[in-house]
């Protein structure tokens, strides 16, 4: 892992940066299956102050050149554990997400472990796979960025799957 990237525990002094990251439309689109209100910043502190509280759920801040660049976390779904991070938008496409979710798999080893992208959502899909995710199903449900039911993939990364970033470098 490079020395530039960083994963800490989430302090409160995180939270207002994380709420303005979530707000770009862009990165709603992407992600698609979104809060109803990004904009709605008494939902987001709940939420927060939710997901903080429990103890099945993993949260880490990602912090690339001292600078909170987003977060990465595990979390239950029907007893399977998944992944999912968000990057703030100056952070995109310096394969920032790529080595924070690397890191994160080093930290969190429980296996299989799943994550989910809107088809369409290349550059996800991209950290994933380089991250030694492949595609195991297809999903669709509804999207609350896109006012829509929409599609997305599977993914698993298995026990036996091949060390994360080694397919990256
Ligand atoms: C998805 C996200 C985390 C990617 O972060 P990132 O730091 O830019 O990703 P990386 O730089 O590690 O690169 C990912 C790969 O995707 C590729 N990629 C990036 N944007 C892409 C795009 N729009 N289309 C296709 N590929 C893309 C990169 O080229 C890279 O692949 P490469 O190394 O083979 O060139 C970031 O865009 C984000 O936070 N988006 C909003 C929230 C979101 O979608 N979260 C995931 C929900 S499933």
């Amino acid at each position: 892992m490079a020395d530039d990237i960083v994963l800490r525990d989430v302090t409160d002094d995180d939270l207002p940066i994380f709420f303005g990251q979530q707000l770009d439309p862009d990165a709603n689109y992407m992600a698609a299956f979104t809060s109803r209100d990004p904009s709605d910043r008494d939902a987001f502190m709940a939420h927060w102050a939710k997901i903080r509280a429990d103890e099945t759920i993993t949260n880490r801040t990602v912090v690339y050149d001292g600078q909170v660049a987003g977060s990465v976390a595990s979390f239950e779904d029907f007893g399977q554990l998944e992944v999912t991070y968000w990057l703030g938008r100056e952070f995109w496409g310096r394969g920032i997400a790529t080595r924070a979710l690397t890191a994160f798999l080093e930290y969190q080893t429980t296996r299989p472990i799943y994550a989910r992208a809107a088809k369409d959502n290349a550059a996800s899909l991209r950290v994933l796979q380089k991250c030694g995710f492949v595609i195991t199903g297809e999903d669709k449900g509804y999207a609350n960025a896109r006012g829509q039911v929409i599609e997305e993939y599977l993914l698993t990364l298995a026990a036996d799957a091949e060390t994360p970033a080694h397919e990256s470098e």
